[in-house]
């Protein structure tokens, strides 16, 4: 059942960068862009479409999009909360736009200030308007299998906000693990019910890595067939609204297991540590990614 080739899709520059408190010059963004792509990343979510009273560090969304130098076959991608926020990132041509909310309410109101019903309502005109415009929808589901007000969330609570999402048409679906709580089974159980609505071709991995899980949770799902997962490089970030939640796995790290497993990523390591480094010392801090840290250390 494990893949042969999996694809990683690059979330530093958004999940990575979202929640720092200084601001990120959009110039060092763009680098890590063109650093990541350059390293092999063939999916890139680039920024947020979401309010800048609520995440001020992406409110040079546009900036950062127009200063990108796009590579054919990447794919970039920018979050849009709403129909407002989708309307501003259409004028930056994303070639894909996430949607998201969440598996419970109580997550979905600090996040998005609704609760997941009415998120769903509001994520509709933005699935009808992307299909038509002809831009690819990636529907992410946050705390899919534990929430940081609400405690444990059942994998029939996954299965029913994906069945809402596969009808409005959201072609791709994340299933997050916001605070990095879940473990194998759990995280097992969570794909499992979202893979009642979606299949292999169009779900992925988003694990958090706050609690040290995140790779036995990749390690898990490529044994249920799953073939896409999502990393921040250096493993930065975390969500503003799951106080304590650290950043995704660090893309390195995932590399490196990949790698050694013989699966294809399609992805040149040694870059890839290079533009870790450079985020880093951009935010004057170490990098949290243990292969990023090993492989610094056997260069110097
Ligand atoms: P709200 O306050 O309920 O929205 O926020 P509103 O419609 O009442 O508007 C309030 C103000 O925001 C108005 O401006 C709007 O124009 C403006 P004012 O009249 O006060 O000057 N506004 C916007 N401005 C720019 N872009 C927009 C936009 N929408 C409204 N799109 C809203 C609702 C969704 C806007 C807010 O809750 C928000 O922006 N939340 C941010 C959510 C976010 O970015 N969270 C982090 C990303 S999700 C994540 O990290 C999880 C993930 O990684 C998966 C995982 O790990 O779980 C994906
Ligand atoms: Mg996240």
């Amino acid at each position: 059942m494990i893949p042969s080739r999996v694809s990683l899709l690059e979330s530093g520059p958004r999940d990575g960068l979202q929640n720092e408190a200084q601001p990120v010059p959009a110039a060092i963004k763009i680098e890590l862009v063109h650093r990541l792509q350059a390293a092999g990343l063939r999916n890139i979510e680039v920024t947020s479409f979401v309010s800048p009273k609520w995440v001020p560090q992406m409110a040079d969304n546009a900036e950062v999009m127009a200063g990108v130098q796009r590579q054919p076959g990447v794919r970039y991608a920018v979050l849009t909360p709403n129909l407002k926020g989708y309307e501003a990132a259409v004028l930056s041509r994303p070639d894909e736009v996430v949607v998201f909310t969440a598996a419970s309410d109580a997550f979905c109101q600090r996040n998005l200030n609704c609760t997941v019903a009415e998120s769903i309502d509001r994520m509709a005109p933005v699935v009808e308007a992307a299909l038509a415009a002809g831009i690819h929808v990636r529907g992410v589901i946050s705390t899919t299998v534990g929430c940081p007000y609400q405690g444990d969330v059942t994998p029939a609570a996954v299965s029913d906000v994906s069945r809402r999402m596969k009808a409005l048409g959201v072609q791709h679906l994340g299933v997050a693990d916001t605070i990095g709580v879940g473990t194998p089974r759990k995280v097992q159980a969570a794909m499992e019910a979202a893979l009642q609505h979606y299949d292999l071709a169009t779900i992925s991995g988003h694990f958090h890595d706050t609690y040290g899980q995140a790779l036995s949770n990749t390690l898990a799902c490529l044994e249920l067939g799953i073939w896409q997962f999502d990393a921040s490089v250096a493993g930065l970030g975390g969500c503003p609204y799951a106080k304590g939640a650290t950043g995704n796995v660090a893309t390195e790290d995932v590399v490196f297991m990949l790698h050694g497993m013989g699966i294809e990523t399609g992805i040149d390591l040694d870059a890839l540590v290079d533009a870790g480094a450079f985020i880093c010392a951009a935010l004057g801090r170490p990098t949290s990614s243990r292969v990023g840290k090993a492989l610094l250390a056997k260069r110097a």
